[in-house]
């Protein structure tokens, strides 16, 4: 017969900070006393479901566990013994956090089932509840309130803050989860942790942040491309939405409880709370949940800036927009149609040919190798007016033999990599215009987002472009966001959720 053993306690910290510690698969030897070595076996990820730890505990025992499940949403991890010294079989446990009403405090339940010889049922039982469950509360209880004194006393902790707010990060405000920036380089440098909020400045909101959306600046900035605007450590991330859970002594016009969205100029999106100045936000209408908004709102006014301002779309007009299929790209297309453009897109993949269809292009080339110029001369052989350029420098020989003379290239990203300097002699031959937009400078106002959020909002409930479809990640899982999107395998919007 299976014995199941169940513990819970309330520990005196907020559920973010908890789980910090306990989703951290290969940290029992840093806080759990009977654990003296943790090690993930075979390299693997500690957050990676699957991956087996070796604990070797104080009494000379061992045991081996493998990772089953991990929830960063719901707070829970689940787990089994593969292997260990005491008799303990199919043993399989759950820890699950909830936050107490207070929301400083965590409800902590942790449970498991397991078989074991005849006659030390009793015995293995009371190791378990008490030796692992028990003394694990109480252990974690010191650890945690000694990092809080370290961290009181640290100067210049990077994970004191999270937004360029200003004041340093005090132990008065919340801590929330972030995924940060280890250093430049590939999606692992993206690492979870918790950090604090910093004071509320006065013309600032904190947002309880639900939805976070990914772009591809955010793959940029990982890459140490744009090395001023996120330092190693820092947190990445331009756009998010959520509900407001405090305003600043200043702000007016809103109040707690709004439902809002923002993309602005300084990363620091991931994560599950955030100070982030008023005037980057925009109330969400009934119909836009925060899901939604944070799949669309930096995309869509993107799209926006480039249909209305930069690309002064009309009937007729010869567009080429690349990755019709992804984020930009099948909004771009879905609008632009509407307005009366006639649309080519590329995409690398027949699947995401029959997308780029369904949003309006009216002939799309499948290349994976950026080889378009001739087909699009094809279709249209006055070339294009505009090219809305997000591959960058593998496109660019191609992109001047695809654009019309007076064309207009637009590059909008480099998803391929950075652009070489083009000598303004090679436009002269076509008499081109070249752009370079940044869609933060098109919302540098309140005015200006409130102007083009409320025109997003009712191009989509007029049914201009479709909801966008999204790919969720937990916000832990940003890695995984991040290699979705740049092995160019996603379409539509990928979103994270803390
Ligand atoms: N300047 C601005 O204001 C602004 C604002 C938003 C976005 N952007 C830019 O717009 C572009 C689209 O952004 P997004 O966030 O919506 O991304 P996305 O289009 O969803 O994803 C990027 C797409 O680029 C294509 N691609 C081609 N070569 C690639 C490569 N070597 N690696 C990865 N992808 C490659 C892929 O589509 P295929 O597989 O179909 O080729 C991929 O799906 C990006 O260049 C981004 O930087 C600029």
């Amino acid at each position: 017969m299976l014995q199941r053993v169940v513990r819970s306690t309330v520990i005196e910290r907020p559920v973010e900070e908890v789980w910090e510690v306990l989703r951290d698969f290969n940290r029992h030897d840093q806080w759990h006393g009977l654990v003296s070595r943790s090690t993930i076996e075979s390299g693997l990820r500690a957050s990676q479901v699957g991956c087996v730890r070796a604990f070797t505990l104080r009494d000379g025992g061992f045991v081996r566990e493998q990772l089953l499940g991990l929830d960063d949403r719901n707070f829970r991890s689940t787990y089994c013994i593969v292997e260990a010294t005491l008799p303990l079989e199919r043993y399989v446990a759950t820890v699950t956090l909830k936050p107490v009403t207070d929301r400083r405090h965590t409800f902590w339940h942790w449970s498991s089932t397991f078989g074991c010889p005849r006659g030390e049922e009793l015995a293995l039982c009371k190791v378990v509840g008490d030796e692992v469950y028990e003394a694990g509360f109480a252990d974690l209880r010191r650890y945690l309130s000694r990092s809080r004194a370290l961290a009181r006393g640290a100067v210049g902790d990077r994970g004191a803050a999270v937004s360029g707010a200003q004041g340093e990060g005090s132990s008065a405000e919340p801590a929330v989860q972030a995924v940060a920036l280890e250093g430049y380089g590939d999606a692992r440098q993206l690492q979870p942790q918790t950090r604090r909020l910093q004071r509320l400045g006065p013309r600032e909101v904190r947002v309880r942040q639900t939805a976070v959306g990914v772009n591809f600046i955010d793959i940029y900035l990982r890459r140490g491309w744009i090395p001023e605007l996120l330092a190693p450590g820092a947190v990445p991330g331009m756009e998010a939405a959520g509900e407001l859970v405090a305003l600043g002594s200043e702000v007016t016009g809103l109040q707690e409880g709004d439902r809002v969205a923002y993309m602005g100029p300084v990363p620091g999106a991931y994560a599950s709370g955030r100070n982030v100045p008023r005037d980057w936000l925009v109330q969400l209408p009934p119909s836009v949940e925060e899901e939604m908004a944070a799949a669309l709102l930096l995309k869509g006014i993107t799209a926006d800036y480039l249909l209305h301002d930069l690309g002064r779309v009309r009937p007729g007009a010869r567009w080429l927009v690349h990755a019709a299929a992804g984020g930009v790209g099948s909004i771009l297309c879905q609008w632009g149609t509407r307005l009366g453009a006639r649309i080519v897109g590329t995409v690398s993949s027949q699947e995401k040919a029959r997308l780029a269809r369904n949003w309006g292009c009216e002939h799309v080339i499948v290349t994976g190798e950026y080889r378009f110029a001739e087909s699009l001369r094809y279709h249209f052989p006055e070339g294009a007016e505009v090219i809305v350029d997000g591959l960058g420098a593998a496109a660019a020989g191609e992109n001047f033999q695809a654009l019309a003379d007076c064309g207009h290239w637009i590059s909008l990203g480099q998803a391929s990599g950075g652009l070489e300097p083009l000598a303004p002699d090679l436009l002269v031959r076509k008499s081109a215009s070249f752009s370079r937009p940044v869609a933060f400078a098109y919302v540098a106002t309140r005015q200006a987002l409130q102007m083009r959020a409320q025109r997003l909002w009712s191009a989509l409930e007029a049914g201009s472009f479709q909801r966008p479809s999204i790919e969720r990640f937990a916000l832990a899982q940003a890695a995984e966001a991040h290699l979705r999107l740049e092995s160019r395998a996603s379409s539509g919007s990928i979103v994270l959720l803390p």
